[in-house]
């Protein structure tokens, strides 16, 4: 059947049948809320790369992840900027450092706020790279070593979910491993499974102060150009032990997101990384758009590419502009 029987627009009439036809609906749960957390600051502080966030002291990100889950989104992901930097990142194992006074302060505050603290070494060695350097290069299996002791000290602060984002591989077995062995069993993995090489991290690195001082991370995250690698790189994670899979960034990789969905069975999250946020506010800065459309536009179609979970700088707003509506 073809025109004039069928009239698409009759269901576009108004807002509630458009509403009762709508395919992707946005929801606060939907939603991660990232917190830089930073010892070398007893206020928060604003970050000039990325327009409305800021960096916060322990105590101060603690009312910050409970303002959020009031608003409706269940959990933070914590990224943590310690005092000190050194070639092995051995700050970030300790019980005192940054992230995990973050996580205590947190379960402190609210003990249902769901705590994800990333697992990485990028922000706490002093050269920037997310591994161990030997002979310089990065060195696969001595870093999933330290990746996995850094993941069961975040278990000990009280971390629900740790969430590798470095690309070694194997490091989600070595993980696993290392919790179950520890006896931390429940502590959940959000493995970055698919995250690509990609010039869309920018505002992050100025954020958390973790570019590399030299080369860059192409030997190993993950070639934008590759899509089959993407879906292989998921399926070892699964098998590692990996309770959520990650695609890093979102909206240039909509396609990974959707192919990941058709395929797996576990929930998918994606990362709304901190260009795609960025560009959003200048863009709405520089009059070009309007944040609050744009913003709705880009998450609801990373929803509908099939991300169960969507990590967003824009969460917060996000929750109230549904809470409103
Ligand atoms: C590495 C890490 C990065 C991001 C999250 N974890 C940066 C990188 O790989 O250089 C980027 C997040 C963003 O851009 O919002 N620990």
């Amino acid at each position: 059947m073809s025109f004039p029987i069928n009239r698409p627009r009759r269901l576009r009439r108004t807002d509630a049948l458009r509403r009762l036809v709508r395919e992707t609906q946005l929801h606060p749960s939907d939603f991660i809320y990232p917190i830089f957390v930073s010892d070398l600051i007893d206020e928060p502080e604003p970050i000039d790369s990325m327009p409305g966030i800021f960096r916060y002291p322990p105590k101060e990100a603690a009312k910050e992840a409970d303002r959020v889950f009031k608003l409706g989104i269940p959990g933070v992901l914590l990224f943590g900027i310690p005092a000190k930097k050194d070639a092995t990142g051995s700050e970030s194992l300790k019980q005192d450092g940054i992230v995990q006074k973050s996580i205590r302060e947190i379960k402190n505050i609210n003990p249902e706020i769901i705590v994800i603290a990333d697992v990485c070494l990028c922000e706490y060695t002093d050269h920037g790279h997310c591994g161990i350097i030997n002979q310089g290069e990065v060195d696969n299996d001595a870093s999933i070593y330290v990746l996995a002791r850094q993941a069961a000290s975040f278990a000990v602060a009280g971390a629900d979910i740790v969430a590798p984002s470095d690309m070694m591989d194997g490091r989600v077995k070595a993980i696993r491993t290392d919790l179950d062995k520890n006896g931390f069993k429940n502590t959940a993995i959000m493995s970055y499974s698919a995250k690509y090489c990609s010039a869309f991290y920018g505002p992050f690195r100025d954020a958390a102060g973790s570019a590399p001082q030299f080369g860059d991370r192409r030997s190993y995250q993950m070639d934008p150009a590759n899509a089959g690698e993407a879906i292989r790189e998921i399926g070892h994670d699964i098998e590692e032990g990996a309770d959520i899979v990650m695609i890093k960034p979102a909206l240039a990789y909509l396609d990974i997101i959707s192919k990941a969905k058709e395929r797996f069975d576990v929930p998918i999250a994606a990362y709304n990384v901190s260009g795609e946020f960025s560009m959003v506010k200048l863009a709405a800065q520089a009059k070009l758009g309007d944040e609050k459309l744009l913003a709705i536009e880009i998450l609801t179609s990373i929803k509908r590419a099939g991300a169960d979970i969507i990590i967003s700088y824009h969460a917060a707003d996000v929750a109230g502009w549904l809470n409103l509506s």
